[in-house]
């Protein structure tokens, strides 16, 4: 199973995602935790300068690329072949975050996006997405408080000191995409406590899970005191 777990700056899918992870694995499930930018070498080195606030000039067209080079290394070398293992994976961003920030937010055309997430993933998608929503302003806060608490301002703010109109492009723009595919999409209330949050995301995956695979991929019920 591949759940990607997307959303603005801020929206808290990081501490989400390492709950579900500990969840899955006190379920007995093998679960891969990982990122877009930065989940493989050549990511790590990319990330570097996707993020940080000194890189200047940065055409939207050389962005787009370095992102799908990511991606295409991040699939072929980590995703595919923990899927193939039988494990969970669970990835912090994916192609919905090229569709929306370089697609709403920067204003690059969608359908060329899909064509080029298709060809950088060979058509890999997750089967859950779990769009993280809140007002732009709370979610930049949160990550403004964040970066600074973490030192990161410099290396990773380069997408946060953009416009509150490209933030707020970039969650219609998610808000777009999760209309398109309710399906595959799970909106969750990202402002409110981060308690609340993560059952929302349980309750999804195991409305998923219930959907798409009932009886044999059931959670099992056991150690229901472990994941707290
Ligand atoms: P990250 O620190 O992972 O996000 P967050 O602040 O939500 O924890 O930063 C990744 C940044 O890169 C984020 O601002 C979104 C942006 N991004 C794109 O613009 N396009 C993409 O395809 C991806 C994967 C990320």
């Amino acid at each position: 199973m591949f759940i990607s777990f997307e959303g603005i700056e801020g929206a808290g899918k990081s501490t989400a995602l390492n709950y579900l992870a500990d969840f899955l694995q006190s379920r007995g499930l093998d679960c891969l935790s990982t990122r877009e930018p930065g989940g493989c070498t050549l990511g790590r080195n990319l990330r570097s300068i996707l993020l940080d606030a000194r890189t200047r000039n940065l055409s939207g067209r050389a962005e787009l690329f370095l992102f799908l080079a990511d991606r295409a290394q991040h699939v072929s070398e980590i995703i595919r072949p923990a899927l193939e293992a039988g494990q969970v994976v669970l990835c912090d961003r994916y192609t919905d975050s090229t569709l929306a920030y370089q697609g709403y937010g920067r204003g690059l055309d969608t359908d060329y996006l899909r064509r080029l997430n298709q060809a950088a993933t060979g058509g890999l998608q997750p089967e859950l997405t779990l769009l993280f929503d809140l007002p732009v302003r709370c979610g930049l806060m949160r990550a403004g408080e964040r970066n600074r608490a973490e030192g990161l301002m410099l290396v990773e703010g380069r997408f946060d000191s953009e416009s509150l109109d490209f933030h707020e492009r970039v969650r219609q723009g998610y808000r777009t995409l999760a209309e398109e595919e309710p399906d595959r999409f799970a909106i969750v209330d990202a402002a409110q406590p981060p308690e609340d949050v993560v059952l929302q995301c349980r309750s999804a995956l195991e409305a998923h899970m219930r959907g798409h695979e009932p009886d044999e991929t059931a959670i099992p019920e056991e150690n229901e005191d472990a994941d707290t």
